[in-house]
């Protein structure tokens, strides 16, 4: 596939995300929840997370964003649920090599449609939207502690 039939399929991947995207809403039962904000913009997430024995069986979230912070949100949740906390924050991990362009290995996990998301570290204004979703994950688990309700 050539690069730009590439670049129209991520786009589409993207949208398709941002128009129907997946766990949008609240949880059945209770959960960890945390909001972020996105301080170049102001726009906001709130993540939803059920976790029992260090497993995150359900992930919801909400809030108002570019096509790019819902797109990934849509899609971390959807890669996350089922996940133990710590390949979670694993897979975050990956996902912020991708954000800064670096090489990065996918290991044992399929990325499937977070892959749609690479071309996002081409424009550094809006990596923080691709990883405001990724961001707010750690936060809810405890691994960025000084995240505060708006992040750097
Ligand atoms: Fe606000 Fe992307 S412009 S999250």
């Amino acid at each position: 596939m050539s690069m730009g039939n590439l670049d129209q399929l991520y786009r589409q991947v993207i949208m398709d995300h941002y128009k129907t995207p997946r766990n949008k809403g609240d949880l059945e039962q209770e959960g960890l929840t945390v909001q972020l904000n996105n301080p170049t913009c102001g726009d906001r997430i709130e993540l939803q997370m059920a976790v029992k024995d260090g497993k995150i069986e359900d992930a919801k979230f909400k809030g108002d964003g570019c096509s790019i912070s819902m797109a990934s949100a849509s899609m971390m949740t959807e890669a996350i649920k089922g996940l133990t906390i710590d390949r979670a924050l694993q897979l975050s991990e990956i996902f912020s090599e991708m954000m800064l362009g670096q090489e990065y290995d996918e290991g044992e996990f399929d990325l499937g449609d977070i892959e749609a998301l690479q071309g996002v570290s081409k424009f550094p204004a809006r990596i923080k939207c691709a990883t405001l979703a990724w961001k707010a994950m750690e936060k809810s688990v405890g691994k960025e502690d000084d995240i505060d309700e708006d992040f750097e």
